[in-house]
């Protein structure tokens, strides 16, 4: 067996891990032909995602389970009889959903399903001194596991992590069968949960499901005591608050966290010099404040970062960190969001994070990277990550390459699908889905809260699944929100129904925005001054390509005339969105404009708008003209001040309205363009 050490992580394992041995009763794994494919499709093989998956808590001891396992469809009275020692019909990749023609099974409805595999475990993890971890990335939505025959755990939450201690359950003197149980219900009828974007019927703005495993499988061994979760964070002054969650081997699983006070060592060293900022020793469980001198802050022009190294009795963890201050504070009379005390102007893509040939899951860490390095080239400073919560390793990209991330809840379907009209009130939210939902956003602040680059988190995306009367949920979920994290903003709704809740007013408006305007289109109103004006969504724009940059579904080319707008070429593209980008820039000039979503990345099904093809084969930007439109934005919006008023850090709501010195025809600024 193939035990990962901290090198050799980064290396692809041995095809052994995770692959399961074909049985005569299993057919085999077979890449499917989907609607659309990228350059990596190919390159996946047999044993994909070969990355530690977790990188603010990682550890040297791990067996990656990646690979074929066997699975079949399963129907919902199942669960009462799971298949002990028995071959299921099909072989599936883990960990590509079940919907990708990654996974092998390419398949539509997969409510339910049964996975089966098996996997050994070295003798030197299991020793009164240890225990081991069976780690689960992501799985939509249910799940219930079992090792040799005994329930393990379940869990409920589609974009999560989770961890059962099952050192009781293994043995190392042979094989040991791992069985997992999802049921994924997506949009349903009568069902409503948590999905984003995932809908039974895809339609113009909504995609393919993804069921089942969908983020990486791993083993660890720790030590008796060990740690569950470690809370960081770091601010600009160097203050490090950190909470290190811990629990103890035979009570409760990992996910708990809850164990007596123990004592632990920190250190923390730049990985841009050499040397010790900070060693310490704390307390288990309870926050403790440490201070590291001048530390260099981490910002998206220069993203520096600490590296954490947090020992707990034999249980040592590697993680990191960035110095960092997000709040809002008046500049010139204007309410903006600031990063280490300075006004920063927040321009990026609206990123869904979808891919063709692994829908929710990349097909590896090199292609989700290739997304964010395009958008950081053009001078973005941000993404928007939409109604979708990433793998571990999409946030330290982004610590890493320095892009401030705008992180959304992902929404519940407000709407039957296909929707009779886009605004159309969908079905009530019943109570314990409600509760549910609120669960589930807790859960992913404590998952996501320690990641640098996230500045904000939005609680609703437009009106989906939410109350659109209801003042008093917005601002009941605002308190919780912040409750769990008072260290970052708070965009309570982005677009359509603002109930005044949170500290941004944030407009959707296509193609050209309306950024803390005083005129305005839509649901959201006239723009509020005492919080932050911000265009959650703008652009939009499309530009067809031919059939094999496409998702080949027919219903998906039937809807690209959903588009807000199609432009002939790429160059007439380009030419247009400059257009929205200049009036942004005298938005910007002239009234309360802090920060701007472009939608978005990619293409996606049927949505023909990204900067690049759903392929990631073509990138349609004119990327000096970017670059340039990009960095006048942030020119403008400097030119508009950068520290704070006062001392004050709340917005003034006698804001002063500087109208534009001079309003140029918008032609004057396009003749010079090329088509
Ligand atoms: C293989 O299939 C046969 C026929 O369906 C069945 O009798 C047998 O139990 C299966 N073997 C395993 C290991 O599942
Ligand atoms: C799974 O079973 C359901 C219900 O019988 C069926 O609708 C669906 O097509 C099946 N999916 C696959 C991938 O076999
Ligand atoms: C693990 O702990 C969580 C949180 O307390 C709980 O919801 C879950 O049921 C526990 N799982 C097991 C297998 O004990
Ligand atoms: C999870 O497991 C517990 C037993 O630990 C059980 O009571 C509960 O019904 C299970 N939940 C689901 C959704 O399977
Ligand atoms: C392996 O060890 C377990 C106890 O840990 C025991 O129950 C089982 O019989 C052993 N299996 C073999 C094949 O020796
Ligand atoms: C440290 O963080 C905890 C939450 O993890 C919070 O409750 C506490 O107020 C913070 N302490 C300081 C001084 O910021
Ligand atoms: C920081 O940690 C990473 C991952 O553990 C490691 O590759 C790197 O060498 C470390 N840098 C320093 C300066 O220790
Ligand atoms: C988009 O292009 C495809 C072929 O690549 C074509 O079938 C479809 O009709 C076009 N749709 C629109 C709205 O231009
Ligand atoms: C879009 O194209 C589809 C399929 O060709 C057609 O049925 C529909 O009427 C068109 N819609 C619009 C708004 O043009």
């Amino acid at each position: 067996m193939h035990v990962g050490s901290w090198i050799t992580a980064l290396l692809p394992l041995g095809a052994a891990a995770g692959t399961f041995k074909r049985q005569s009763n299993t057919s085999e794994y077979q890449l499917q032909k989907g609607p659309l494919d990228t350059d990596w499709t190919e390159q996946v093989g047999t044993s994909p995602w070969p990355e530690y998956p977790r990188p603010q808590l990682a550890r040297s001891e791990w067996k990656n389970l990646n690979g074929v396992w066997q699975y079949q469809n399963a129907t919902g009275s199942e669960l009462e009889t799971p298949p002990f020692g028995k071959d299921l019909s099909k072989s599936v990749l883990v960990p590509f959903c079940l919907e990708s023609a990654l996974s092998g099974i390419m398949g539509t409805r997969t409510i339910y399903s049964w996975y089966r595999t098996h996997f050994d475990v070295d003798s030197e993890w299991i020793d009164s001194e240890k225990r081991v971890l069976l780690n689960f990335g992501a799985v939509d939505w249910q799940t219930s596991v079992f090792v040799n025959g005994k329930f393990a755990g379940n869990h409920t939450g589609g974009y999560f992590h989770f961890a059962f201690d099952v050192t009781d359950l293994v043995n190392t003197n042979g094989t040991n069968e791992l069985v997992v149980w999802t049921y994924d219900p997506t949009n349903e009828a009568g069902k409503m949960i948590p999905l984003g974007k995932q809908r039974l019927n895809p339609d113009h703005i909504n995609y393919t499901p993804c069921s089942g495993i969908w983020q990486t499988v791993w083993l660890e061994s720790t030590g008796r005591e060990y740690i569950t979760q470690l809370d960081i964070d770091a601010k600009a002054n160097g203050e490090l608050n950190i909470t290190v969650h811990s629990a103890s081997g035979g009570q409760g699983n990992s996910s708990t966290g809850s164990s007596s006070t123990g004592s632990f060592e920190i250190t923390i060293h730049s990985q841009g010099t050499e040397g010790v900022a900070l060693q310490e020793t704390g307390s288990t469980n309870a926050p403790t404040l440490f201070k590291v001198d001048s530390p260099k802050v981490w910002s998206p022009d220069s993203p520096n970062l600490y590296n954490v190294t947090v020992k707990l009795g034999s249980d040592t963890v590697y993680s990191y960190t960035g110095f960092r201050t997000v709040s809002k504070g008046v500049v010139n009379g204007l309410p903006r969001p600031l990063l280490n005390g300075e006004f920063e102007f927040l321009f990026g893509p609206l990123d869904q994070g979808y891919w063709p040939d692994g829908l929710h899951s990349p097909p590896s860490y090199e292609a989700m990277v290739s997304d964010l390095k395009a958008v950081k080239e053009v001078g973005f400073n941000m993404v928007r990550k939409h109604i979708k919560v990433e793998p571990g390793l999409f946030y330290q990209a982004c610590d890493q390459l320095g892009l401030m991330v705008v992180q959304d809840m992902p929404a519940m379907p407000t709407y039957s699908s296909p929707p009779a009209e886009p605004c159309a009130p969908g079905p009530v939210v019943e109570p314990q889905q409600q509760q549910e939902f609120e669960r589930e956003l807790a859960l992913m602040i404590e998952q996501l809260k320690s990641y640098p680059s996230i500045i904000t988190w939005v609680i609703y995306n437009e009106g989906w699944g939410q109350n659109r009367e209801d003042r008093a949920t917005d601002e009941r979920l605002t308190a919780l929100v912040h409750s769990l994290d008072p260290t970052r903003l708070i965009d309570t709704v982005s677009g359509w129904y603002d109930h005044g809740a949170g500290d941004f007013h944030d407009n959707h408006h296509y193609a050209f925005p309306q950024c803390g305007t005083p005129f305005w289109g839509g649901l959201s109103g006239p723009y509020d001054p005492s919080r932050i004006g911000f265009q959650g969504e703008f652009g939009g724009i499309g530009q067809n390509v031919s059939i094999e940059h496409l998702w080949n579904v027919k219903q998906a080319i039937d809807q690209i005339n959903q588009t807000y707008e199609l432009a002939d070429s790429e160059d007439a593209w380009n030419w247009r969105i400059h257009a929205t980008f200049m009036d942004l820039l005298r938005q910007v000039e002239a009234f309360s404009c802090s920060g701007a979503v472009y939608t978005q990345t990619t293409d996606v099904e049927g949505e023909v708008n990204g900067l690049l093809t759903y392929d990631r084969r073509i990138n349609r930007m004119d990327k000096e003209q970017w670059r340039s439109d990009i960095g006048d934005l942030y020119q403008a919006a400097r030119e508009r001040g950068t520290v704070p008023d006062g001392d004050g850090d709340t917005a003034s709501p006698k804001e002063k309205r500087h109208f534009p010195k001079r309003v140029a025809p918008v032609s004057d600024e396009f003749g010079m363009r090329s088509m």
